[in-house]
């Protein structure tokens, strides 16, 4: 007998706010949940599905799960599910945790354990009847394993026979959001922040449950709200109950809030007249707060801390270590499960740049090596990709390979900070797989990025990945529609970072654009293609992304990043450019590698080109092992990127009619305006080379055009919010 029971569909739904059915796809804003109508074709596939769903439990998140895929079925094969307890005739989508669905079906062989969040999808005979199972080792994994059935079914997988298990790889799979209480967003090019308006929490956060339902769907399981360069007013007693509401958004999403702190707040908000961590008053005061966080956040993740970096306060000012300051906060958030993610982001951007044997890239293995063992259980050190700040081209930090006792997460920056803030294409998962695939051979083993991240290689408790994500109000969340892979990349490495980048954007397109295969090719080409093309005319050979380092991190800039004490520094001179930071002759900065890698480094015989300009400081006329000199490769790759950026423009028209009208226009004119600025980009950095050395391209193309212009580029997109940088 079946109980159908379709009006609590109708209840969560609008408990939920907007759902899949609900918003305009054509602005972005559905992102990769966009669920279209299936043809004709594809949607016989899915005639067999059974017409029920029985759930095994009622928690929030299982209601969710279910409530998602009725609502994902409804839209794209025009199915209504029905919910029923017991087994009808005809089969059910039986969804549930393991545990339950032994006891459900006594009979059913169960797959092996599984790890936390991970999920079982299976086509299989329940009491001789067909079903569909979708099994999870937590309610998390159950909502998880509904997205993605849902995706399958969206991309027209089919169905038979399956039997699919997936388990994250990590359990730290964690955005980043820098949104402070004004309501702007540091280093956020998709408009003001959802969460926060005029110094308090929006009144509205249906944008919140959108964004946690987006995540969700990725695998992503935290989210931290605020600005790393943290309000001290974020811990005050009246804005603990307002961010409540934010997680109480976030909550049937299985999405935990965390929030950013700054250390000195014993002292700056709760009146003590100390920060010092080992100071019992500081400890206690911690406690307290945490605990008050508890009586109102139950499911509260944690903390992030930025200390002794940028201008914040930190340890230092008491002479204490980094592993006091975030043990202090670790055992206040230790008996309620939480964990503090203390970030490696630490440097003295005071460095006297006349000494060549300074070097920030430095700054982080020396910091926190020496502490390696020193941390708590519940602490992370949280370690950005490379060793200086999200650059086009970086190595990866050694500080991955330099910690066998402490708990890991590799910061990634999905928001396009230094890599063309959404105006320029640059997908980054071939980057971040690049890093995440390194292999740092400590002890002469394979030792990748992502197995010591995720804590397998030295078998820590906790650690995984950390994106920062930085969506805003602009509708279609980042700014652009195609940057908004990005996101998605980072949630399914954060997943199974053994997924290929092209096995993703085909996912990512499909899922955004649809199926037509001219739609997919194109994208998927561009996308992939995107991040090289925007390195070409930004930052050559690993010199760093050429961009105004003390303004806006966008136009190029290469004289700025010298002369100051950021350290972002390339030495280009008259005779030469590039940081030599060997051990023989530089700063030392390649000996914080195992041997083995040193020797890859270390050498200009063995160094790849596309890091060159970062382990070595070479003349012009260095010949590259692809046969060119410095300087020749420079002005070459300018001229090539920019003409391949030129050329999405008209790969894209070839999409017209193939894409919705009002996407399609909208990334045209991004196109358009890209091929304008790779030109500008191609322009200045050629002619500051040529300044800089005095040698003529040889294929005479290159003239001293003088400094950037600013304003010049009539194509500039509309910006749909006042918060984004203004276009110079
Ligand atoms: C970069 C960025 C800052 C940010 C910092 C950080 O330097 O430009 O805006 O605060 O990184 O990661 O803390």
């Amino acid at each position: 007998m079946t109980k159908v029971c379709l009006t609590l569909t109708v209840l969560v739904t609008a408990l939920f706010g907007t759902g899949a059915s609900t918003a305009h796809a054509e602005t972005g804003a559905e992102a990769w949940l966009r669920y279209s109508h299936l043809s004709p074709q594809d949607a016989k596939r899915y005639e067999r599905l059974p017409g029920t769903t029985i759930l095994l439990g009622d928690s929030l998140l299982l209601k969710t799960a279910r409530q998602e895929l009725a609502s994902g079925i409804a839209e794209m094969s025009g199915r209504t599910l029905g919910e029923g307890v017991n087994l009808p005739q005809d089969g059910a989508i039986v969804m549930g945790k393991v545990s339950d669905l032994r006891a459900f079906a006594p009979g059913l062989v169960l797959p092996p354990e599984l790890r936390a969040d991970g999920f079982w999808l299976k086509s299989a005979t329940i009491h001789r009847v067909q079903c569909l199972v979708i099994a999870g080792t937590t309610d998390r994994g159950v909502l998880y394993g509904t997205f993605a059935l849902l995706s399958k079914m969206a991309r027209a997988e089919s169905f038979n026979a399956l039997d699919e298990i997936q388990q994250p790889y990590a359990p730290i799979r964690w955005v980043n959001q820098w949104d402070s209480l004004s309501g702007k967003i540091e280093r956020g090019y998709g408009g003001p922040s959802i969460f926060f308006a005029d110094g308090k929490v929006r009144s509205d956060l249906t944008r919140a449950r959108q964004y946690a339902r987006l995540l969700a769907s990725i695998g992503i399981n935290g989210c931290t709200v605020n600005n790393v360069n943290a309000d001290l007013g974020i811990l005050d007693d009246g804005m603990i109950t307002q961010i409540g509401r934010i997680a109480d958004a976030f909550r049937p999403w299985g999405v935990q809030l965390a929030l950013s702190v700054d250390l000195s707040s014993p002292k700056a908000v709760g009146g003590l007249d100390t920060f010092d961590p080992l100071d019992p008053r500081v400890a206690e005061w911690w406690r307290k707060k945490v605990d008050e966080i508890y009586q109102k956040i139950p499911d509260f993740g944690g903390f992030v801390v930025k200390a002794d970096s940028e201008g914040r306060l930190g340890p230092s000012s008491y002479g204490r270590t980094h592993a006091d300051a975030a043990n202090v906060i670790a055992r206040a958030l230790k008996p309620h499960g939480g964990v503090v993610f203390y970030r490696a982001f630490v440097y003295n951007h005071h460095l006297d740049w006349h000494d060549l044997k300074n070097d920030r890239a430095k700054a982080a293995y020396d910091n926190f090596h020496p502490l390696d063992g020193a941390f708590d259980e519940n602490a992370i050190v949280q370690i950005k990709n490379g060793p200086i700040d999200f650059q086009v081209r970086e190595p990866a930090s050694p500080l991955f390979g330099g910690l066998r006792r402490t708990n890991e997460a590799v910061e990634l920056q999905i928001t396009q900070e230094y890599t063309g803030q959404q105006r320029h294409l640059c997908f980054l998962v071939p980057m971040w797989k690049q890093v995440l695939d390194f292999d740092m051979q400590v002890d002469d083993k394979s030792t990748t990025v992502k197995g010591l991240v995720a804590g397998r290689v030295f078998h820590r408790p906790t650690g995984g990945f950390v994106g920062v994500a930085n969506v805003g109000m602009d509708a279609n969340w980042l700014g652009s529609p195609m940057a908004m892979a990005n996101l998605y990349g980072f949630g399914r490495l954060a997943w199974n970072p053994d997924l290929s980048a092209e096995t993703i954007i085909d996912e990512w397109t499909r899922l955004t654009f649809g199926g037509d295969p001219l739609v997919v090719q194109t994208i998927n080409t561009m996308q992939l293609a995107s991040w090289h093309i925007y390195e070409s005319y930004t930052g050559p050979l690993g010199v760093g992304t050429l961009t105004n380092i003390t303004g806006n991190h966008y136009d190029p800039g290469p004289e700025s990043s010298e002369e100051n004490g950021w350290g972002q520094w390339h030495r280009a001179n008259h005779t030469g450019i590039g940081m030599d930071r060997t051990v023989a002759t530089g700063t030392g900065y390649v000996g914080q590698y195992s041997a083995a890698v040193q020797k890859e480094y270390e050498s200009l015989a063995n160094c790849p080109d596309n890091l060159l300009l970062f382990f070595h400081h070479v003349a012009y006329t260095h010949v590259l092992h692809n046969g060119k000199t410095v300087i020749q490769h420079v002005y070459d790759s300018h001229y090539d990127g920019a003409e391949r950026a030129a050329e999405f423009v008209a790969k894209w028209r070839a999409l017209q009619g193939h894409v919705d009208e009002e996407r399609y226009r909208d990334i045209l004119t991004r196109f358009e305006y890209q091929s304008v600025e790779a030109k500008v980009w191609r322009d200045a950095i050629c002619s500051y080379f040529y300044r800089m050395s005095g040698i003529p391209d040889a294929k005479g193309r290159v003239a001293d055009k003088g400094v950037r212009s600013y304003g010049e580029n009539p194509l500039t997109p509309p910006v749909q919010s006042d918060i984004r940088p203004k276009v110079p």
